[in-house]
């Protein structure tokens, strides 16, 4: 049920920013990348929409009727929330769309009320990055509408402010990837973030199959830590072998070599197994594709349910489809964050 305890008013300015992010996969090294070693990720076709309205008040109103969830309409003035209904992961998203805001106006120093509204085609929580994704284009049409102009590169860097923020902990992959586009290779330490964007065109038969999640990425990355303090020398061996993984797999991708990057993802998804991610449902896609002929097929994102990334044709996506509740093919996005024209 869609309810709000004041009517909006729209104290809108002329101005409207509307802005498009990609969703992201990663392709090698999740979890591994929260210890240090580098991570390679790449931004899909599938997009989060937000439109921004500066507001000639200072409250901020945000609508979220599509986050293929429930929608949400939440009232904010001066001295706080004044209304909101709002349930589930709808909270959880409200609280990155929240922050992002109240960062941009940090950033910008500037107090203006603004209208959000934010559209998702990917379903929540399910390891495609929506929260980074939801988070940069809020910020990002913040901005706009604020009249600020940031730099991809700071951009991401704000982003990955909001889901430190949020989550607790977070690396920079997700962030950086949907901020950039493309094949995003990266590395971080501390505040020290390296990214590389390689110099790549490469299209992926890419096919994307989804089981609802159990777990929060927040549980998992702490799942992790846990399950390596007591493998010690074997988990150390584990994510040795997940960043030479990564570093072939960055290697595979600048050659274009499909072959090569199907195989390191089964070698992926069996090291990710090992650390404990995987589930039986994404061990059963992951087989279904291999079985129905995939180049590659593995886990991607944080695990405990979520999504499973295969290469392959017709057949692998039926062969997906038939053990996933959503499957869908998609495609590398080399744009990144952009400002649309209405
Ligand atoms: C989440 O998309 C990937 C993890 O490596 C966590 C992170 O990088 O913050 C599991």
């Amino acid at each position: 049920m869609l309810t709000t305890y004041k009517l909006s008013t729209i104290h809108c300015t002329n101005i409207m920013t509307f802005v498009r992010v990609p969703g992201k996969v990663i392709l090698f090294g999740e979890h591994a990348v929260v210890y240090g070693k580098p991570a390679l990720a790449v931004a899909i076709e599938k997009y989060v929409y937000v439109r921004a309205k500066r507001r000639s008040d200072e409250e901020v109103h945000i609508t979220a009727n599509d986050l293929t969830i429930k929608g949400v309409h939440v009232v904010m003035g001066k001295k706080g929330l004044i209304g909101a209904f709002v349930t589930g992961d709808v909270r959880h998203y409200l609280r990155y769309i929240l922050k992002a805001i109240e960062i941009a106006r940090e950033y910008s120093g500037v107090e203006y009320g603004i209208d959000i509204e934010v559209k998702s085609e990917m379903p929540v929580s399910a390891g495609l990055g929506t929260s980074a994704s939801i988070s940069i284009g809020v910020l990002y049409a913040c901005l706009e509408e604020f009249g600020i102009n940031v730099s991809k590169e700071e951009l991401a860097r704000l982003g990955w402010r909001v889901e430190r923020e949020v989550q607790g902990a977070a690396s920079p992959t997700d962030t950086a990837t949907v901020t950039h586009g493309g094949y995003v290779f990266i590395q971080y330490e501390g505040e020290n973030v390296k990214v590389e964007r390689l110099d790549t065109s490469l299209e992926l038969p890419l096919i994307i199959g989804y089981v609802p999640r159990k777990y929060t990425t927040k549980e998992m990355v702490e799942f992790v830590r846990k399950r390596l303090e007591r493998l010690g020398r074997i988990g150390e061996l584990i994510l040795d072998a997940i960043e030479s993984v990564t570093l072939m797999g960055r290697k595979y991708v600048l050659e274009g070599d499909l072959q090569g990057i199907g195989e390191l993802m089964y070698v992926c998804h069996g090291l990710l197994a090992a650390l404990g991610v995987s589930t039986r449902e994404l061990d059963e896609i992951v087989h279904a594709a291999k079985t129905a002929g995939a180049l590659g097929a593995k886990l991607t994102g944080a695990g405990g349910g979520g999504c499973v990334i295969a290469l392959g044709g017709d057949d692998v996506l039926k062969a997906v489809k038939a053990k996933s509740v959503i499957a869908f093919r998609t495609n590398v996005d080399f744009k990144g964050a952009i400002v649309l024209d209405e």
